[in-house]
């Protein structure tokens, strides 16, 4: 009988990738394989420089930066060294966003984005409202798929946001935004570190607007948009903004707080951007904010 599964090479690579592999204690095996194809994982097609591998391993570099919610950390998923063969999608750098069972506080602020929004389960939405510990794992593991949600719809209608590439609980791992010269990653800088000449002020204003535009098309607001939310890709010729932190996008047409989040990530944005250099035409809070309510309503 002859079996078109090739068990002599399955067999060998798994044990050559056991072999060669230890694992550190920074280290786990890629959580790819554990994602559901369609559910947890990014718009298809898959990027190339997404790691596929069984085999890869995850390395967790250090830390972004740790915030109430969440905390970022820099991951590398890789074949190991001795299993490479100068192809792509064999080792990559990702951003997890790893979010935390919220503190009462943090999760009283949320409810005014979360607004007009339903949790499906109701033993879920109970156990939330009562703070219990599966509540509290359960709404983090909420936040992360709405930020995921949210990526995979921005990046599929074409919005400057970082490719999603997989969901595993409360773990989300998204394109990393930043540069990896001679095996150094460098973060893209956030724009109120920026010190831009009119010229690049006007041209972030203008991408700004067309975000703010383009996502109200798809019946969002931002929710936090501030120049702390707006990265500085540096992969970009031409300094090309990414938008980053959407898991509060705000539903415009179903929260009936939408219009007051639309105007303040508008202001936020337009203020920092007339303070350092654009024009007040390119940056008027009240020209987007009118242009923006046209699009959804
Ligand atoms: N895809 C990315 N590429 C590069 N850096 C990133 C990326 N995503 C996040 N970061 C870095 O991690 C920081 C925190 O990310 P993010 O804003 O999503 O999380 P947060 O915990 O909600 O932050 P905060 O509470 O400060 O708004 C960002 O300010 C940025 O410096
Ligand atoms: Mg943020």
């Amino acid at each position: 009988m002859t079996s078109s599964f090739d068990w002599d090479t399955f067999l060998a690579t798994s044990e050559l990738t056991t072999q060669v592999a230890e694992l550190d204690e920074d280290q786990r095996w890629s959580t790819w394989p554990e994602t559901a194809h369609t559910l947890d994982r990014g718009p298809q097609p898959f990027p190339d420089w997404v790691v596929q591998h069984h085999g890869a391993i995850d390395t967790e570099l250090g830390v972004l930066k740790t915030g109430k919610e969440a905390d970022a950390f820099l991951i590398e998923r890789a074949l190991p060294q001795e299993l490479r063969t100068d192809q792509g999608g064999e080792a990559t750098l990702m951003v997890a966003k790893r979010f935390r069972s919220p503190e009462l506080a943090a999760f009283h602020r949320s409810q005014s984005y979360a607004e007009g929004r339903r949790t499906r389960d109701s033993r879920v939405s109970r156990a939330i409202a009562r703070g219990t510990a599966f509540g509290r794992e359960a709404a983090a593991g909420q936040w992360a798929r709405t930020e995921f949600d949210a990526l995979c719809e921005l990046f599929s209608a074409g919005l400057a946001v970082p490719y999603p590439v997989q969901i595993v609980e409360g773990e989300l791992c998204m394109e990393f935004i930043g540069t990896d010269d001679d095996a150094r990653p460098v973060a893209a800088p956030r724009l109120h570190e920026m010190r831009p000449d009119e010229t690049l002020a006007v041209q972030w204003a203008q991408e700004l607007r067309r975000f703010v535009l383009d996502l109200a098309d798809l019946g969002y607001a931002h929710g936090d948009l501030s120049p702390y939310n707006v990265l500085v890709d540096p992969r970009s010729e031409t300094q090309r903004l990414a938008i980053i932190d959407v898991p509060q996008v705000v539903d415009l047409v179903a929260n009936p707080h939408g219009p007051e989040f639309l105007e303040r990530d508008c202001v936020n944005v337009c203020t920092w951007l007339r303070a350092h250099g654009a024009t007040e035409r390119s940056a008027d809070p009240e020209e987007w904010y009118e242009h923006a309510v046209r699009r959804y309503r």
